[in-house]
């Protein structure tokens, strides 16, 4: 049986909405910032679709310092991000965008973070076969895949205390001690979704198993579809996830299997939530069988 967890989607801006959380809070953040330049959430404000490079990873940075403040001490930071190809305006061959290394500079350049290594996704998707542009045939243009999503791991400084009873809960299996930590998984293949960019279960599933212990709260501040909080739900975790798009809401709430009866609502201010449990009479026992949800929009 799914444990007794709570839940909270916001929606809006997530820097935005990371500075009205607390410091030292959240265990684990996972999550996949939307790209630069491919895709479109469908929203005015999201970051990267209509940013140059320099502005796009100018918010992240902003997103990032955030985040490292809002982790506790030997919390974990896992950042899945690809590359991608774009075309520089003097030209119309591809050149390479290396997400990957330039997220890697802004997490390694904030004091309180310290690396720990990075896991590689080789995503098995069949249209990567088909993708044979560059010079095909004939040498030398190759583009090299960007099929594979590197993931970050950093840890924040310092130390946590955390009772036996709760590391003897999240213990997980020699098998899956020796697969996760890995450089390479190519065993997990991406998804077609309703949204646009979701990441497969297995992912955050897995490095919620490895960098976090039951009971504890997990952040997605890119919440998307909401996988990162589903994975959270199965696994006996708290979650939190920022999403910008309140279109995006209907899918969380299917991925995430929150009944309309077991959650809060909309609702524009958070402070109105106890008013509105008031007024309709709801208890809170009555309400939440076995997760509690809240969604609040700031
Ligand atoms: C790569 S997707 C995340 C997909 C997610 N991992 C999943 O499995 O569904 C990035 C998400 O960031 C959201 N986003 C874009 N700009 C944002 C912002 N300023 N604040 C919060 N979310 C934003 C987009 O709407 C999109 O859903």
């Amino acid at each position: 049986m799914t444990m007794s967890t709570i839940h909270k989607i916001f929606i809006g801006d997530a820097e935005t909405i990371l500075r009205k959380l607390p410091d030292d809070f959240f265990q684990l953040i996972v999550t996949s910032p939307p790209y630069w330049n491919v895709r479109d959430y469908g929203h005015k404000d999201q970051i990267g679709l209509n940013d140059t490079l320099e502005e796009y990873l100018h918010r992240l940075n902003k997103v990032w310092h955030e985040v490292a403040r809002t982790l506790l001490p030997d919390g974990k930071i896992a950042l899945d991000i690809g590359n991608i190809y774009y075309s520089e305006p003097d030209e119309k061959r591809r050149t390479t965008a290396n997400l990957s290394l330039l997220t890697w500079q802004q997490l390694n350049n904030i004091k309180s973070l310290r690396f720990m290594g990075t896991i590689y996704w080789q995503k098995t998707t069949s249209r990567d076969g088909a993708v044979l542009f560059g010079s095909y045939p004939y040498p030398t243009n190759f583009m090299i895949s960007n099929a594979v999503e590197p993931i970050h791991i950093f840890r924040k400084v310092g130390k946590r205390e955390v009772p036996k009873e709760i590391k003897e809960r999240s213990k997980v299996s020699v098998e899956e001690f020796r697969k996760f930590r890995d450089a390479i998984w190519n065993d997990i293949n991406g998804v077609e979704d309703a949204h646009c960019a979701a990441y497969p279960l297995e992912l955050p599933a897995r490095l919620i198993k490895m960098f976090s212990y039951i009971e504890d709260w997990i952040l997605d501040p890119f919440l998307g579809s909401g996988t990162t909080m589903r994975a959270a739900r199965e696994l006996g975790r708290n979650s939190v996830g920022i999403e910008l798009n309140p279109d995006y809401l209907a899918r969380i709430e299917e991925k995430v299997g929150i009944k309309r009866r077991n959650s809060v609502g909309i609702e524009l201010n958070p402070d109105y939530l106890a008013r509105i449990e008031e007024k309709v009479g709801i208890k809170q026992g009555d309400m939440f069988t076995d997760a509690k949800f809240e969604v609040i929009k700031l």
